[in-house]
């Protein structure tokens, strides 16, 4: 005889592909009942109009499908009552009060990728860098923190996506394993954001504290160029991030590159390491092309004391990605640009969760 229960433990293969968890888990799943071979699941979503709607519809049907003893999956779906979903809400927020989730006992890894001049390549390294380590396995999160110049929706081939709300609780949308939030989710088309200080500030902070990232292993922000105030935001609200520092091999460049680098220290973070990016192009003959030089990004890593993580290539390939929204790790890993991008998230994959340096609450008697 099938049982409800035999149902209900189907039902716990189905994840909810916003929150990435079983809907078992988030209550999700109201009655079941089990007559003969006809099995009847009613589904409480988060909220009306979720987008998500269709694929757990289905992916329930599927799971009851295959519970052995079931010919017939009858699925209703219905939405959440407010209280219900205000429960929901407090739960995967884990009881915090609107506070930012990455507090200092997080074991989530925090890179901020910074730079002092514009246009290095830091969103695209970025959003590549993300998408690298996804394919690691690992739970990644990425928050566009370049709120007048965003670009990585863009890059990520997420254009129009938009993020789900649950009560206060905002979802981020999924491109190719990450989760990405972006202020160009919120503003129509092209509207320009022009906004002063402390609305950026407010802006960085509920992006931390408001957007659903769940357990995730890496946390990247994509800064904007320069060490204005949504630098100085990151600092304070993330003072355990590592910072990376992006700059091209220009030697003039390094000067203002080894300036971010210090800003960041200023409020507590690390400098992890140097990418020098739009390194040598090789050549149909062989040669190099050193477009914009060579030797800045040792210079940078020198005057801050860290290594160059990665020189990356100009390449082709990673600018077509970008403007393509398909990320070159995936389309081309066996292009130079994409390997280097690749060992450095290999670099960071084998760091793991973040407890070195953290006070641990241990005293010594
Ligand atoms: N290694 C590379 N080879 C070729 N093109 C590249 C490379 N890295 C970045 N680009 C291209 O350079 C341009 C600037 O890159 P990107 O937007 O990532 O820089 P950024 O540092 O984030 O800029 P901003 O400071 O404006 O935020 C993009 O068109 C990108 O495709
Ligand atoms: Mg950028």
């Amino acid at each position: 005889m099938t049982s409800e229960a035999a149902v209900r433990e189907a039902l716990t293969r189905v994840i909810d592909p916003e929150i990435r968890r079983p809907i078992t888990e988030l209550d999700m799943v109201g009655d079941v009942t089990v007559d003969g071979g006809r099995a009847s699941v009613t589904i409480k979503l988060t909220i009306v109009g979720c987008p998500a709607a269709d694929r757990i519809e289905s992916d329930v049907r599927e799971a009851v499908a295959s519970v052995p003893g079931v010919s017939e999956a009858l699925v209703d779906v219905t939405v959440m009552t407010p209280t219900e979903r205000r429960a929901l809400t407090e739960r995967l927020q884990g009881g915090r009060q609107r506070t930012v989730q990455f507090g200092p006992d997080s074991l989530t890894r925090i890179y901020a990728i910074t730079s002092g001049k514009g246009g290095v390549g830091k969103s695209t390294l970025t959003a590549n860098l993300a998408v690298a380590l996804a394919g690691r396995g690992l739970k990644v999160g990425l928050v566009d923190a370049d709120v007048f110049g965003f670009s990585i929706p863009g890059i990520l081939g997420i254009p129009d996506a938009k993020p789900t709300r649950v009560g206060d609780m905002i979802l981020p949308p999924i491109a190719h394993g990450v989760k990405v939030i972006s202020i160009g989710m919120f503003v129509e088309g092209s509207t320009a954001v022009s906004w002063r200080g402390p609305m950026l500030h407010r802006t960085i902070q509920q992006f931390l504290t408001d957007v659903f990232f769940g357990d995730i292993d890496v946390l990247l922000l994509d800064l904007p160029p320069g060490t204005g105030d949504v630098a100085i935001s990151v600092g304070q609200l993330l003072p355990q991030a590592d910072v990376i520092v992006v700059t091209t091999p220009q030697a003039a460049a390094a000067e203002v590159a080894e300036r971010s680098g210090l800003a960041a220290r200023q409020t507590g973070q690390k400098v992890f390491g140097v990418i020098e990016n739009m390194a040598g192009l090789p050549q149909p003959d062989g040669s190099v092309l050193e477009l914009f030089g060579s030797g800045g990004g040792a210079e940078v890593a020198a005057r801050l004391g860290v290594d160059v993580l990665a020189s990356i290539p100009l390449s082709m390939a990673l600018r077509e990605g970008g403007d393509a929204g398909m990320p070159v790790v995936l389309s081309h890993p066996d292009n130079p640009a994409a390997a280097a991008i690749d060992a450095v998230a290999t670099l960071i994959a084998g760091r793991g969760h973040g407890l070195a340096g953290r006070k641990l609450g241990l005293t010594v008697t």
